[in-house]
């Protein structure tokens, strides 16, 4: 890919990204700009970014496996990995301030007694080391066998995103569905890719042995 195209992309990522935020900054400068709600528009809003970008990241080696010319997908991993993050953080955040009006005692309360809460700070838990070890200093400190280990945490974290979710809806509302089928398909995609990859490397290398026999 040349150069103007990656920054072109690099650009729609970064607004793409900023997106829910800006508008969430928009509409709390605007009369009536968050709705009758503002607390829980903040929170859904940041709260669904954080699960659709964690499944866009979490899409991103099935999609680009599929053909060498995606392989430019790979450079956007990190920074929507940091952007889940970082409306993981806010959507922490919004719920420690307007939720739980920073009492401790409330906070302890709810991560004891609903269970939507106890998963939904379980999830944010898993990303904390993901996000600090994000650097080029901590993948060369860590080494990269150690890094993609501790990287595969991921996959607990969206799972966890999910259930959150589920738990967090009113009985009989769907809502979580979409995701729940996505992850669901871009958990089994990888297994299932790296299977028909070792496949076909298998049946190349025994092709080059029949062409290799002599007569
Ligand atoms: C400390 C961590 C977290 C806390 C305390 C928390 C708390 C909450 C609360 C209070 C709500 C709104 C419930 C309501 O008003 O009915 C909510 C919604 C939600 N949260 Fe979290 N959450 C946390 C972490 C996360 C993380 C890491 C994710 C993403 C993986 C996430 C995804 C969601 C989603 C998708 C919703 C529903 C959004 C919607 O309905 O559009 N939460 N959470």
């Amino acid at each position: 890919m040349n150069r103007p195209t990656l920054i072109i992309l690099k650009t729609a990522v970064w607004i793409a990204c900023l997106w829910p935020i800006g508008l969430l900054v928009y509409g709390a400068f605007t009369p009536n700009g968050l709705g009758p709600d503002p607390t829980a528009r903040i929170e859904f809003s940041t709260g669904y970014t954080t699960l659709m970008l964690l499944t866009i990241g979490l899409g991103i080696t099935p999609v680009r496996r599929l053909s060498p010319h995606l392989n430019w997908m790979i450079k956007f991993r990190r920074l929507v990995g940091l952007f889940a993050f970082f409306y993981g953080t806010v959507h922490m955040l919004a719920y420690v301030a307007l939720y739980a009006g920073f009492s401790v005692q409330t906070m302890l309360d709810d991560i004891a007694k609903r269970k939507f809460i106890t998963m939904g700070v379980a999830t944010w838990l898993l990303l904390v080391p993901l996000a600090l070890t994000s650097t080029n200093w901590a993948i060369r400190k860590l080494g990269g066998k150690r890094w993609n280990l501790l990287h595969k945490l991921v996959y607990i974290a969206v799972i966890c995103g999910v259930i959150h979710y589920w738990w967090q809806v009113k009985p009989g509302v769907i809502l979580p569905l979409p995701f729940t089928i996505a992850v669901a398909i871009l958990l089994l995609a990888r297994p299932i890719q790296t299977a028909l990859l070792k496949r076909k490397a298998k049946a190349a290398a025994s092709g080059r042995q029949v062409v290799q026999r002599p007569g």
